[in-house]
C-alpha cells in the first residue's frame, strides 16, 4: 500500500501533551502504534503545538513534552525502529499548517464536532483561533509524511476526513502534490468511556476524579477506580449498545481491548458471573498493562541523556522526510524558492 514518495508504507500519528495520558489513549493509540511498526515505517510526534490550543503552562508544557515522549517508548514504541519526535522541532509543520490554513473553507472547520463540544463550553471572546485551526494542523502533520495509514481514536475519524477532502482540494487546484491517507481503529477499544459517567468519552483533561485511569496511577488507586465504575441495575453481563449499560459495555470493551478476544469469548467466560467479578477482571487486566509501562517509564526519566538523544535523532528522521514535501508543496502554491 506505499504511495510514489515512499518505498514503504507509512504510519503518522500524535497524542498532545496536554494532560497525563489515559488508558483510552494507550487502547485507542498507543497500543496499536505498538502493533504495526514492525509492519510500516512509524513516525509518532509528541504534538505540543495542538496543545497550545487549549492554553498550556510552559513548564508543564515542557515537562509533558517529555513525559508523554517517555510514555511512547515505555508503551513498547522501539526507537531504533519507529522515529519519535516533537512536532514544534520541525518547523514544516506550522509552515504548511498555514498554507491548509489558507485553503480551508471556514464551512469545513465549523462543522467539526471537536470545535463545535470545545467551543461550546466556553465564550467566544475568550477562546483562541487554533481551536478552529486545529485540522489544518492536523492535516499539515499527515500530509508533510505522506503517511498512508493513521491510527487514532474513533474521536479523531472526522479529522482525518478532513485531511483527505483537504489534500484532494490541494491536488486539485495545483497538481498532485498530497496522499491521502487512510484512517486506522483499532477493532476494540476505538471510543473508552468516562468511569464515572460511560455516555462522555474518557478524556485526559476531565478533572474528576474518577473519571480515567491514567497511565501513570499508582494501581491501587487504578483498581480502585475501576471498582467504583458506574454500571446499572440489571444483571446479565453482556456487549450492549443500550445507553442505559454503557457503563457494562465500556468495561467489556476496556477488558476485551487489553486481552484481545472475541465478544463471544468474552460474554461466555462472565457468563455466570457478577459484575464485582467483571470489574475485578478488568481491574487486573487493566493493572497488567499498567506495572511494565510504568517500570520502563521509571527507568526511562531516570537514564539521563537517553531521551533527549532519541528525541534528536527523531528531528533529524522526520525533518528529512517533512522539508521535501513543505518544498515540493511551496513550489505548487508558486512561492518564490529563495536562492
Ligand atoms: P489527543 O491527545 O486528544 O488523543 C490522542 C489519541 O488518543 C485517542 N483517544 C482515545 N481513544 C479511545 N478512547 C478514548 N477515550 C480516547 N481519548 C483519546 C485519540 O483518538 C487519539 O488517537 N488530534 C489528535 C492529535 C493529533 C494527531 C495528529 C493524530 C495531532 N496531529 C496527526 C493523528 C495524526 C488527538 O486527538 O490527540
Amino acid at each position: 500500500m506505499a504511495n510514489i514518495y515512499n518505498s514503504r508504507p507509512r504510519v503518522l500519528s500524535g497524542i498532545q501533551p496536554s494532560g497525563n495520558l489515559t488508558i483510552g489513549n494507550y487502547l485507542g493509540a498507543l497500543k496499536q502504534w505498538v502493533e504495526v511498526q514492525r509492519d510500516y515505517d512509524c513516525f509518532y510526534c509528541v504534538v505540543d503545538l495542538h496543545a497550545i490550543t487549549a492554553g498550556q503552562d510552559p513548564v508543564e508544557l515542557r515537562q509533558k513534552t517529555r513525559e508523554s515522549a517517555a510514555m511512547y517508548i515505555a508503551a513498547g514504541i522501539d526507537p531504533e525502529v519507529s522515529t519519535i519526535f516533537v512536532q514544534s522541532h520541525i518547523p514544516a509543520h506550522s509552515e504548511l499548517a498555514w498554507m491548509l490554513t489558507c485553503m480551508a473553507p471556514l464551512g469545513w472547520l465549523q462543522r467539526m464536532t471537536q470545535f463545535k463540544d470545545k467551543v461550546g463550553k466556553q465564550n467566544q471572546e475568550s477562546i483562541g483561533a487554533g481551536l478552529l485551526n486545529y485540522p489544518s494542523l492536523m492535516a499539515a502533520d499527515i500530509l508533510l509524511y505522506h503517511a498512508d495509514l493513521v491510527p487514532v481514536g474513533d474521536d479523531q475519524n472526522q479529522h482525518l476526513e478532513f485531511t483527505r477532502d483537504l489534500a484532494r482540494r490541494f491536488n486539485h487546484l495545483y497538481g498532485e502534490t498530497f496522499t491521502l491517507p487512510s484512517v486506522m481503529n483499532p477493532q476494540a477499544g476505538a471510543r473508552i468511556m468516562g468511569l464515572d459517567n460511560p455516555t462522555a468519552k474518557m478524556s485526559k483533561s476531565e478533572t474528576s476524579d474518577n473519571h480515567a485511569v491514567f497511565l501513570l496511577d499508582d494501581v491501587s488507586r487504578a483498581r480502585k477506580k475501576i471498582m467504583r465504575a458506574v454500571t446499572d441495575s440489571y444483571r446479565d453481563i453482556r456487549f450492549s449498545d443500550e445507553p442505559e449499560r454503557a457503563g457494562v459495555n465500556n468495561l467489556l470493551t476496556i477488558y476485551q481491548a487489553i486481552k484481545d478476544e472475541s465478544r463471544e469469548e468474552i460474554e461466555g467466560d462472565f457468563a455466570d458471573k457478577g459484575y464485582g467479578d467483571l470489574k475485578k477482571a478488568v481491574a487486573e487486566a487493566v493493572v497488567s498493562t499498567l506495572e511494565p509501562l510504568q517500570a520502563r517509564y521509571n527507568e526511562l526519566m531516570n537514564e539521563a541523556g537517553y531521551l533527549d538523544s532519541v528525541l534528536k535523532l527523531g528531528r533529524e528522521k522526520a525533518s528529512a522526510v517533512a522539508e521535501p514535501t513543505l518544498k515540493l508543496a511551496q513550489d505548487r502554491m508558486g512561492f518564490l524558492a529563495p536562492s
